[in-house]
């Protein structure tokens, strides 16, 4: 949202030290004041970083899927065809993030780098609500996909629809959200209304497999939940958008995190669907996610460009609550949330930290983010209650850079434990497939009603 137009109590009292003042004069001297003056590029330092970190994430993902996994011919031309659609998304996304900063700055919508507060960077006013780019472009490479992927009777088209819709009404909100600057109360409610078309238009099971080893004490391989899965449902699009959310303030952080979450998704879903023998509906929900997965991973990694430290234009709310969403919604729609919700223990851990000063039961600041010491460059956590503070503490003062790549690799051990993890409890790849089977025989309506070609 825009420095200058916040409400200062919207989110609660404020720490003088640490915070742009809404209402403060603009700076003295902004180096960029005019949209026209707004040359936002791409530097070779910050290609290269982006480079690495999706080769290092994408590498594992290409080989299972080319050559390690006996992937259905079918599944796999959808995937690529997918993949060639968000690869254009990627390039119109880096094309359009600096017309569309021009109009943004135009607009008063930009924000100032709080931790770069005290040098010349500090004093740039930074293009703001950039996801909305994002967001566009990611719908319009969703929605042409269905041409090449679904028939008028496709069953699957409904939920596709249905996803597409939710995630389109969170990236509104989201962008409402920026330019009005709703309170913490009201942010908290806004993926609830999101995600009504999902809840509305969910036909599918409402059962959770009981993993092996809990068997023997559960008594049940499957246990339905009925209603209370459709409240889980809510509940997981909620700490979706706000955890991604509340993890944030650094740059690069908030594109950075979804990035290395949805690479782990698309390992995952791509694992699934190798382990499985026949075009089964556990395959097609599996293919279902890389389809929206792809895309997104692929237009965050343009924004990333742009994001990467030091941020030339800032991602917005509307960015947070389009990612959260777009995850919650492909894990809820590929029965992997339980999975999903391993890939975020650093999002939970930052939740946990962070539930003291959301209840109210400590003072929490409109930013809970870290001292920044102009002399030295160097962030010093403080006692707000973040993974961005506690990480600091604990490894002690480090560049904004370093603490970026630092959460990044905590995300990225997050998800590696998660695979482990899997492995242990379902055994996975061959107990898993096993346990699936029987899954599917119980629920044959929804599983033989599920064409092959969806
Ligand atoms: C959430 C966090 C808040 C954190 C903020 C940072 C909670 C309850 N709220 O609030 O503590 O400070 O995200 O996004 O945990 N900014 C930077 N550098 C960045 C990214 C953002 O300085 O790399 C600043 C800019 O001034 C930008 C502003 O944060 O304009 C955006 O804040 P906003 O996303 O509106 O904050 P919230 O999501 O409400
Ligand atoms: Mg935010």
């Amino acid at each position: 949202m825009t420095s200058r137009r916040r409400a200062p109590s919207a989110n609660g009292p404020k720490t003088p030290a640490r915070q742009i003042l809404p209402d403060s004069p603009p700076p003295q001297q902004s180096p960029l004041t005019s949209p026209e003056e707004l040359k936002i590029t791409v530097s070779s330092s910050k290609w290269l970083k982006v480079l690495s970190l999706s080769s290092l994430l994408l590498l594992p993902y290409a080989y299972l899927l080319f050559f390690h996994l006996k992937i259905d011919a079918e599944i796999k031309r959808s995937i690529l065809i997918n993949a060639a659609l968000s690869f254009a998304g990627f390039l119109f996304t880096l094309r359009l993030i600096p017309v569309a900063s021009r109009y943004v700055i135009r607009r008063n919508l930009f924000g100032f780098d709080i931790n770069k507060k005290g040098t010349p960077q500090g004093k740039i006013k930074v293009p703001e609500s950039l996801g909305i780019v994002v967001g566009i472009v990611f719908l319009v490479v969703a929605i042409l996909f269905q041409h090449f992927n679904f028939t008028s009777d496709s069953l699957w088209l409904v939920e596709y629809n249905a996803a597409l819709a939710s995630i389109c009404f969170m990236i509104l909100l989201g962008f409402v959200d920026d330019v009005l600057d709703v309170p913490w109360r009201v942010k908290l409610v806004l993926p609830f209304i999101a995600a009504l078309p999902l809840l509305m238009a969910y036909a599918g099971h409402t059962t959770v497999v009981i993993p092996k080893p809990l068997i023997p004490y559960v008594g049940l391989e499957v246990l339905d939940l009925g209603w209370i899965y459709k409240l889980y449902m809510v509940l997981l699009t909620v700490f979706c958008t706000n955890s991604i959310n509340i993890h944030a303030g650094i740059n690069g952080l908030e594109v950075g995190q979804t990035v290395v979450i949805a690479s782990a998704i698309l390992i995952h879903n791509v694992m699934q669907i190798g382990a499985a023998t026949d075009n089964s509906e556990n395959q097609q929900a599996h293919a279902f996610s890389i389809y929206l997965v792809q895309p997104l991973l692929a237009t965050s990694l343009a924004l990333l460009s742009y994001n990467w430290y030091p941020s030339s234009v800032f991602v917005g709310d509307t960015y947070t609550y389009f990612a959260g969403m777009t995850m919650a919604v492909v894990g809820i729609l590929g029965h992997y949330s339980e999975t999903l919700i391993i890939f975020f223990i650093p999002q939970v851990l930052n939740f946990i930290l962070s539930l003291p000063q959301l209840a109210k039961i400590i003072p929490c600041p409109r930013h809970r983010l870290p001292s920044f010491d102009p002399q030295t460059g160097l962030l010093t956590g403080t006692w707000d209650g973040t993974l961005v503070n506690f990480s600091l503490k604990f490894c002690g003062s480090m560049s904004e850079q370093s603490l970026c790549i630092f959460l990044l690799a905590l995300q990225a051990i997050a998800c590696g434990f998660c695979f482990l993890l899997r492995w242990l409890l379902a055994g996975w790849p061959k107990h898993f497939q096993i346990e699936y089977m029987k899954f599917s025989k119980d629920d044959e309506v929804v599983a033989s009603s599920i064409s092959p070609n969806t």
